[in-house]
């Protein structure tokens, strides 16, 4: 459930109501040009950052991606039985297009209330959506309750190793983001302005290492990208059955 009692509230933990409304309004709108920033901003790196993802996914392997996007993970995976959910209709209808049909099972959904069954997934991928879930430590207890036993919870989103790193950061969402995002755009109001919000009040790697702990995974592990320290990876397991 959202949080209702601050409705446009921002903070490392989640956000209210109408904030993540209005962020949900905002992804929807870079739909058209999503992948193309997202090159340009990350000079490239994005691409190798989702292969590193897909390098601990194995053939035949039920996979769950939450905040599929437009695809742009996903359509790269094969041979796996991948399960696509976001919550927006519109990022979803671009998904099945670029993702398949056939390829993929489609779910309407949020990470803090899945629509799905208890221990059904090998791997839960959360590439550059963690940031934006509503309540994160509910979105981390029902990844682990969809995950079979010893299954493994994989993040990759912006790099926040520490308070210095997110000045940097917000630096450069600040000015190059906002430049090339305008450029690409041709918008002044482009929606990337968000991007360096949800930035801005996202926690850093220790403060969700401990919080999936705390949700009851081991084996947490978290580290940036380099070279450019620009995005940031956790890997966390679904204790096994004893
Ligand atoms: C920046 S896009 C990432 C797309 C894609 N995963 C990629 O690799 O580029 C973030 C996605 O997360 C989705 N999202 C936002 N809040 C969410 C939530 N609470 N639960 C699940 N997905 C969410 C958005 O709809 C959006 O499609």
């Amino acid at each position: 459930m959202v949080r209702d009692e601050a409705p446009n509230s921002l903070d490392r933990d989640g956000m209210g109501q109408e904030a993540w409304k209005e962020l949900m309004t905002n992804l929807e709108t870079t739909i058209p040009v999503y992948d193309k920033v997202n090159s340009i901003v990350t000079l490239g790196q994005d691409k190798r950052w989702r292969k590193n993802i897909a390098s601990f996914i194995q053939p035949n392997m039920d996979v769950l991606e939450i905040g599929c996007g437009p695809g742009t993970f996903s359509e790269s995976l094969q041979d796996v039985n991948i399960t696509c959910l976001d919550p927006s209709e519109e990022m979803l209808a671009v998904a099945r297009r670029r993702v398949g049909e056939e390829n993929a099972t489609f779910v309407q959904g949020v990470a803090e209330d899945l629509p799905l069954a208890d221990n059904s997934f090998d791997r839960v991928c959360c590439l550059f959506s963690f940031r934006d879930f509503h309540d994160k430590a509910k979105g981390l207890g029902e990844i682990l309750r969809v995950l079979k036993p010893g299954g493994l919870l994989l993040i990759c989103d912006a790099g926040k190793s520490n308070a210095l790193q997110g000045l940097m950061g917000r630096i450069w969402m600040g000015t190059v983001v906002q430049w090339v995002a305008r450029r690409v755009t041709k918008d002044k109001n482009h929606p990337w302005k968000w991007l360096a919000k949800t930035y801005t009040h996202f926690g850093t790697i220790s403060h969700y290492k401990k919080m999936m702990r705390q949700v009851g995974f081991s084996e947490v592990k978290g580290r940036l990208y380099w070279p450019f320290f620009m995005a940031e990876r956790f890997i966390a397991k679904k204790p096994d059955e004893s």
